[in-house]
C-alpha cells in the first residue's frame, strides 16, 4: 500500500464515554495498515478515570503518550500542540465544546447530531466559518459499503430505476413501570430528546444520501406511557418520546414513511422497504440500514434477487482502484474508522470533508420538523425549521443554552 502524503495531525479526544471507546477501535484500524499521519495526544473527560483508561489503552496498543485532562479549559491552558479535537460528548454540549475548540483554533469533528437544536448547530456553523476552520459531522453510516452500495443500486448501478417510496416501521414493548438508571439523553437540556433526534440523525443523513432533500414532513410524536428513572434520591420523568410516526415528502416527490414504537405490548415487528420503479430493498434496521450488518436483500421485478453480500461485490467490481481507493482506503470498510479517516486526510490535506457541519444541520433541521409538526399539528417545510421560522419545540432548549 502506498504511503499516503500530508501534515501529521495532533488529536484530542473530548469526552471519553461509550462512542469514544468505537472511535479508539476505529482510530486503532488505520495505524495497523501503515497510517501515520496522525496521532492522539491528549484525552479529556469530567471523569478522570475514563480519560485515563483511554491514556493506557493507546499506550499499550499503540506506543502513544497521551496526556490527561478535566476539561477543555485545562487543555486550552496546557500549551500542548492539538490540530484536531474529536467530541463524543453530551448533546447539549456540542455546541459548546465545538465553538470554544474552534475559538481557540481547532478544528473539530463532532458525533452526531451536530448541535442540540438548529440554533445551535448554526452557532458551531457560524464560528467554523469566522475561524476558517473544519467543523465536521461524525456521521458514519452512509461511508460503510453497505450504504455506498445501496446508493449505487439506486442511481449508477441503474439496478431498481426510479425511487418511489420507503417505509420504516418498528414496533415493541418496553415495560413503563420499569424504572432504569438516570442518564443525559433522558434529559431535555444534554439530550435534546428522544430517538427521532439521537439515532434519527443517522437515518436522515441515510435518506438524504440516498434520496436526497426532504421538503416537508407531518408527524405524530408521543409519549404513551409516563416513564421514570432514578436519579440519586428522586424519580425523574424521562423527556423521551416513546412513539412516533411521520412522512417523509421529498423534493423529488418520493414519499417515505417512517414509525417507531416501544410502547406496543405483545409481539413485535420490524419492516423496511424501499421502492424504485423495478425492484426494492428489504431490510431490518430502521436506523442504521445496511450500516454495520449484510442482511437485506434486494428482491427486482422479474424475480431476481441479489442478497447483499452480492450486491457489494457488484458495486465493488463497478469501481475504478482509484475511486476504490478514495471511498475504501487501506480496503477499510467500516463507517466510524472511514469518518475518522476522512477527518485526519482532510487536515492532513487542506481539503474538504465528505459532511461537514451544513451536511449535519441539514439533516438536524428534519429531524426538528419531525418535532416541530407535531406540536404544531401542520405540515412543516423543512427550510422554514432550517431557517428558524418554525422553533417552537425547540425554544425552551434555546433558553436554557441562552442561544
Ligand atoms: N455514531 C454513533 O453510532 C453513535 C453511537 C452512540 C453515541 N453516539 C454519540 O456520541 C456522543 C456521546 O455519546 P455516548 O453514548 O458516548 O455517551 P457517554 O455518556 O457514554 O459518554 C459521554 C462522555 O462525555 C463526558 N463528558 C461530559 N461532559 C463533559 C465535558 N464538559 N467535558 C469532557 N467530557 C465530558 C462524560 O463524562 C462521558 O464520559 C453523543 O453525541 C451520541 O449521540 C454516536
Amino acid at each position: 500500500m502506498a504511503k499516503k502524503s500530508g501534515n501529521t495531525i495532533h488529536l484530542a479526544i473530548i469526552g471519553c464515554g461509550g462512542m469514544a471507546g468505537a472511535h479508539l477501535n476505529g482510530y486503532e484500524e488505520p495505524v495497523r495498515s501503515s497510517e501515520t499521519r496522525f496521532r492522539i495526544v491528549a484525552a479529556v473527560d469530567e471523569a478522570t478515570d475514563r480519560a485515563e483508561g483511554f491514556a493506557r489503552r493507546l499506550q499499550a496498543n499503540l506506543g502513544w503518550q497521551v496526556a490527561t485532562f478535566k476539561s477543555v479549559d485545562q487543555l486550552l491552558n496546557s500549551g500542548l500542540r492539538v490540530d484536531g479535537a474529536d467530541i463524543c460528548s453530551p448533546h447539549g454540549l456540542h455546541h459548546v465544546l465545538s465553538c470554544q475548540l474552534l475559538d481557540a483554533g481547532i478544528n473539530v469533528l463532532c458525533e452526531k447530531p451536530i448541535g442540540v437544536t438548529v440554533k445551535a448547530s448554526k452557532k458551531i456553523a457560524a464560528t467554523a466559518k469566522k475561524r476558517g476552520l473544519v467543523a465536521a459531522t461524525a456521521e458514519q453510516c452512509r461511508r460503510a459499503i453497505g450504504q455506498r452500495t445501496i446508493h449505487w443500486a439506486f442511481h449508477d448501478g441503474d439496478l431498481l430505476g426510479t425511487p418511489k417510496m420507503w417505509w420504516a416501521i418498528k414496533a415493541g414493548w418496553q415495560d413503563p413501570t420499569h424504572v432504569g438508571a438516570w442518564h443525559w439523553r433522558v434529559d431535555r437540556k444534554l439530550g435534546g430528546c428522544g430517538m427521532v433526534m439521537d439515532s434519527g440523525a443517522h437515518w436522515v443523513d441515510t435518506m438524504r444520501y440516498w434520496f436526497g432533500e426532504i421538503d416537508s414532513v407531518y408527524s405524530r410524536v408521543e409519549q404513551i406511557f409516563d416513564r421514570k428513572l432514578q436519579k440519586g434520591e428522586r424519580q425523574v420523568k424521562s423527556a423521551q418520546e416513546d412513539f412516533w410516526t411521520a412522512i417523509f415528502n421529498f423534493k423529488s416527490g418520493l414519499i417515505g414513511t417512517w414509525s417507531w414504537t416501544i410502547s406496543a405490548p405483545g409481539k413485535g415487528f420490524t419492516q423496511l422497504t424501499m421502492s424504485g420503479t423495478r425492484g426494492s430493498i428489504v431490510d431490518s434496521d430502521i436506523f442504521h440500514p445496511a450500516a454495520f450488518q449484510a442482511n437485506g436483500e434486494c428482491q427486482m421485478l422479474d424475480g431476481t434477487t441479489y442478497n447483499m453480500p452480492k450486491l457489494q461485490s457488484m458495486f465493488l467490481e463497478s469501481l475504478s482502484p482509484r475511486r476504490r481507493e478514495e471511498l475504501f482506503p487501506y480496503g477499510i470498510t467500516g463507517g466510524v474508522t472511514l469518518e475518522l479517516w476522512d477527518f485526519i486526510d482532510a487536515l492532513s490535506k487542506s481539503r474538504p470533508v465528505e459532511i461537514d457541519v451544513e451536511e449535519g444541520l441539514r439533516s438536524k433541521a428534519v429531524s426538528e420538523a419531525i418535532y416541530e409538526s407535531s406540536l404544531s399539528g401542520q405540515v412543516v417545510k423543512v427550510a422554514d425549521v432550517l431557517s428558524g421560522k418554525v422553533n417552537a419545540w425547540q425554544r425552551d432548549v434555546d433558553r436554557m443554552w441562552k442561544l
